[in-house]
């Protein structure tokens, strides 16, 4: 039943790649455009929409922050993300031209479920990015977007993480193409892009020893910081939370740019830092990213850098070089997460812990 794994957990991660292709199967039309088949919304709604506030719980809270970036740049419209435990405590402003989207991948989450009812009370359409067919939070939702990555058994969200990005990316485009704020080519070009991601993250699996080594050096270890930026500072969150869950150890993911407004501080003489590193762009996301990295380094912190292949400039900075496919910013996270999984699991397995039941979680939490 684990194929061969110890735990569901890595069986789930490397099912990664089958459940990223399913999640995508069908939505790019042979004429070029995307269609969703559950979403129940008129293009007229979805034009009408003015702001979105993403609402969820945990990894599927930082699946939503992914979204963020990329519905805010293909679409132009405006993104919020909120813990669902939060949201209807603080007298949201919602309204019509308001889409909440509600990211489960169990779909019975109290807290986001109370959250939707709590939006569609205020009269806004919901839509339910969703892994489990026939959940509350799909069936009470306008609309509804499943992923296709299969049961996830391990309490850990792994495969249901990568499948909610999928999602998150296949929605931005949908309203993209609807809102005519990107043209067909350029989806087209996006979708190409997304349709090769199941190879790279095998790729990426096809390495797991390394990860693995350098995770069993670590079992010692009481803390480990996280650094990303842009699309990469929530799969810093991810992998922090993940280290958490499973090695019980304490684990904090930061914006690289907020480190001098604090963080900083916690750095000392041999503290492991993970660091996701933007790819080489236009922007200048990769060298404020390598400025961050040299200064925790020089106040000595072990960096453990995930790079694009081909990004030399990075080894003088880098203790540790865990290399990653050339994919866009944006898409970044689909395959940065990936080593940040397998460290965990691994680290928390050296431990001695129960991966799959993590002390003190339960898989669907249902109550508030
Ligand atoms: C982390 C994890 C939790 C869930 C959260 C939301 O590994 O599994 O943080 O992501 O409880 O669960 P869903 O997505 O089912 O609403």
């Amino acid at each position: 039943e684990k194929d061969g794994h110890d735990w569901f957990m890595r069986k789930e991660i490397f099912e990664q790649p089958r459940a990223v292709a399913d999640s995508l199967l069908g939505r790019h039309a042979r004429n070029g455009l995307l269609q969703l088949d559950e979403m129940r919304l008129s293009d007229q709604e979805l034009r009408d929409i003015d702001k979105i506030i993403i609402i969820a719980c945990g990894t599927s809270f930082y699946a939503g922050l992914v979204a963020k970036y990329a519905i805010e740049h293909w679409t132009r419209v405006p993104v919020e993300v909120e813990l669902a435990s939060e949201f209807r405590y603080r007298d949201p402003i919602l309204d019509y031209s308001t889409l909440v989207v509600a990211i489960s991948q169990s779909g019975e989450t109290a807290d986001t479920l109370q959250a939707i009812r709590h939006a569609r009370l205020q009269r806004s359409k919901v839509l339910a990015i969703c892994n489990t067919n026939g959940s509350t939070i799909p069936r009470e939702s306008d609309a509804v977007i499943y992923t296709h990555a299969g049961p996830e058994i391990g309490v850990a969200s792994t495969k249901g993480f990568l499948t909610q990005l999928v999602a998150c990316y296949l929605l931005a485009l949908y309203l993209a193409q609807v809102k005519g704020t990107r043209y067909g080519d350029e989806i087209s070009e996006i979708m190409r892009q997304l349709e090769s991601i199941p190879d790279q993250i095998a790729a990426v699996l096809s390495r797991a020893d390394e990860v693995y080594e350098l995770a069993r050096a670590h079992v010692d270890t009481r803390s480990v910081l996280f650094l990303g930026r842009h699309a990469g500072y929530p799969v810093a969150l991810e992998g922090a939370l993940k280290l958490k869950e499973l090695a019980y150890i304490h684990a904090e993911g930061f914006a690289a740019g907020e480190l001098k407004h604090g963080p900083i501080a916690l750095v000392e003489e041999g503290l492991p830092v993970l660091c996701v590193v933007p790819p080489r762009g236009r922007d200048q996301l990769h060298e404020k990213m390598i400025s961050g990295i040299q200064e925790v380094r020089a106040r000595g912190a072990r960096t453990i850098c995930l790079a694009e292949e081909g990004d030399t400039s990075i080894e003088p900075y880098a203790d540790h070089l865990i290399r990653l496919p050339r994919v866009p910013v944006l898409l970044q996270p689909l395959v940065a997460v990936v080593p940040l999984q397998l460290f965990a699991c691994e680290l928390a397995t050296a431990m001695g812990h129960d991966v799959d039941q993590p002390r003190n979680l339960a898989k669907s939490v249902t109550v508030e």
